[in-house]
């Protein structure tokens, strides 16, 4: 399956699409990086914007949570999203919940694929592992300088392209859709519903998309492993806290919230 080149990301097919005020207003698009993360790190340390958006075709050094590589293979959807909110570095892991339930409901909505969110932020579609969301900020005197939420979805490429541990749990929508999606069409839909997000998060607070994200979870109610890369610990997932921390009930009358970590659900 070979993607039109009407999908590319160039600014000429991205930016005629964007219905944004300020997501992606400003933009920077590579054929190759290393990571789109650390460019728009580098970005926002020579004064970018807030809204001003990196994307590749291919990223050499793509980053995943809790340090792990990111295969980030051409035909994909690699972007990092520059934020400067006027907010504390605890409020950081929410919004990268809100990327996770705007990504959620482009999918679903606009591709008409069933779309889930595994805590903390993975989109699964049909059960597969299809986009992850690694945050990174840097704060100063208690105040959150800025935010860099990169956003990686496996889009048009095969499956095949992953690494072999990935491939059981983890898809691309070229594969589950059986054709390529209109790349440009989707950025810019997802990029309008994660800027209205962010917009009423920042003046009415979470509450909106907690609920949303609470509605299209696979995770509550489940009996998970948790590894946070210090240690395990297992229970059942019990509710998500007003910062996004997970609260398993790990023994009778035992709770813990956990602020990241990768789960495993134990059952279905
Ligand atoms: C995860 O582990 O689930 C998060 C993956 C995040 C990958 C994206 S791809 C664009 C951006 N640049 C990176 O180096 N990582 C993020």
């Amino acid at each position: 399956m070979q993607e039109p080149c009407t999908s590319s990301l160039v600014p000429a097919r991205l930016t005629p699409r964007l219905k944004t005020a300020e997501f992606g207003r400003v933009y920077r698009y590579l054929a190759e990086v290393d990571s789109t993360n650390s460019l728009a790190r580098a970005l926002a340390e020579a004064g970018a914007p807030s809204g001003a958006l990196v994307a590749a075709e291919i990223q050499t050094g793509g980053r995943g949570r809790l340090g792990r590589p990111w295969v980030s293979p051409p035909g994909g959807i690699w972007l990092s999203l520059l934020l400067r909110p006027p907010l504390t570095p605890a409020a950081a892991p929410l919004q990268t919940l809100l990327a996770a339930v705007a990504l959620r409901e482009v999918l679903q909505e606009g591709e008409g694929l069933q779309a889930a969110i595994k805590w903390p932020n993975d989109v699964l579609c049909r059960g597969k592992k299809v986009a992850g969301i690694l945050t990174e900020m840097k704060a100063k005197g208690g105040e959150l300088e800025y935010l860099v939420a990169g956003v990686g979805i496996n889009a048009n490429f095969p499956g095949t392209l992953l690494p072999p541990h990935l491939r059981e749990k983890g898809g691309t929508l070229m594969d589950l859709l059986g054709r390529p999606l209109d790349r440009p069409g989707l950025v810019s839909a997802f990029l309008l519903a994660w800027e209205g997000y962010y917009r009423q998060a920042v003046e009415e607070g979470y509450g909106e998309a907690l609920a949303k994200w609470r509605r299209h979870n696979v995770t509550l109610g489940k009996r998970v492993l948790i590894d946070t890369g210090r240690g395990r610990a297992a229970g059942r997932a019990l509710d998500i806290d007003a910062g996004g921390g997970l609260i398993v009930e790990t023994g009778p009358g035992c709770r813990e919230t956990f602020l990241a970590g990768e789960v495993t659900l134990l059952e279905g």
